[in-house]
């Protein structure tokens, strides 16, 4: 980054300027089940920055809370990894590309999802979380999340309703996953928690800081806590590398070149270790389900802040 990270008026500035590149873009559709949660307004935009010295800026609805959504799914491999270990997480789990959609079900022949941030290894990561049942694993993420973002976070109930409207899929994946042999719990108990994690809300600026935890390895830049050990930052980052933006992570790679992850409800955040964490919410998606703006937005901090990571 050749960012001078204390220069934070420049970081503002840079901010501003790229919402209004992208601020005028009404390309794609939100969410069809999103689109009557309350607050979810298809035209919103946000983005924020933390830098791992704690140097935060932010632009545009900052005070908008959002769906983690697919998000969670990066940040809930932390606290699973963190948890129980790297073996124990990989027996269940692996770290391959699927290159298919994020809602396949891409099991390898022994049982274990490509990895954890599609659906099924989503699923299959959460189960894997050390508690009696899935209200104990969710309250687990709701501190483990919240230490992340330096702010006390919670389990949107607006969310959670849309989300159990439709979650046939998931449990269709989960007792497939059951069948396979793999999931540690019932395939009930996996998706309530599940869905669960993908409602807890955040504002860019809180989610600019979880990105920030991770890239400075594990400590929160703003509360100076220790969240995560080294390695599991590190783990966690070369997942959302390789998997992050489901079957449009190689152009993103190419492209932007920072590990993110994107969530349904039009968040994207990015770790770029050593650096700055990078949050976005935009809700209008394109046809893989990553959010327009957003991605235009990390197309262009990326090239004025050279975040490429090679
Ligand atoms: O699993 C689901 O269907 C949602 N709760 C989350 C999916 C998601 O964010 C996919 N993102 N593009």
């Amino acid at each position: 980054m050749d960012a001078d990270p204390m220069d934070t008026t420049r970081l503002d500035d840079d901010l501003r300027a790229m919402l209004a590149e992208v601020e005028s873009d009404r390309r794609g559709e939100p969410s069809d089940y999103l689109e009557d949660v309350a607050g979810q307004h298809v035209d919103g935009l946000a983005a924020a920055v933390c830098t791992v010295d704690g140097h935060q800026a932010a632009a545009g609805e900052t005070d908008h809370a959002f769906a983690l959504q697919s998000v969670s799914k990066a940040l809930t491999y932390a606290v699973v990894l963190q948890e129980v270990g790297l073996d124990a997480v990989l027996e269940r789990v692996g770290v391959e590309p699927s290159g298919e959609a994020f809602n396949h079900l891409s099991l390898h022949d022994d049982g274990r999802p490509y990895n954890p941030l599609i659906n099924a290894g989503a699923i299959m990561a959460h189960a894997v979380l050390p508690a009696g049942d899935h209200e104990e694993r969710v309250a687990l993420l709701v501190r483990r999340y919240s230490a992340l973002a330096g702010a006390e976070l919670e389990v949107s109930q607006d969310v959670l309703d849309a989300e159990r409207t439709r979650a046939d899929r998931n449990l269709g994946l989960a007792h497939l996953l059951a069948d396979a042999g793999q999931l540690p719990v019932s395939a009930r108990e996996a998706v309530a928690g599940y869905l669960a994690q993908c409602s807890v809300t955040v504002t860019a600026p809180q989610l600019a800081v979880m990105g920030a935890t991770l890239a400075a390895g594990g400590t929160n830049p703003v509360t100076g806590e220790r969240v995560l050990d080294e390695w599991v930052a590190q783990q966690t980052m070369s997942v959302m590398l390789t998997c992050g933006m489901y079957d449009a992570t190689g152009q993103w790679v190419a492209e932007v070149g920072v590990p993110a992850k994107s969530g349904v409800s039009g968040a994207l955040l990015g770790a770029v270790p050593g650096a700055l964490g990078i949050a976005t919410w935009s809700p209008r998606l394109d046809e893989r389900g990553n959010s327009r703006r957003g991605i235009g937005i990390f197309e262009g901090l990326s090239a004025r802040w050279d975040l490429h990571v090679l």
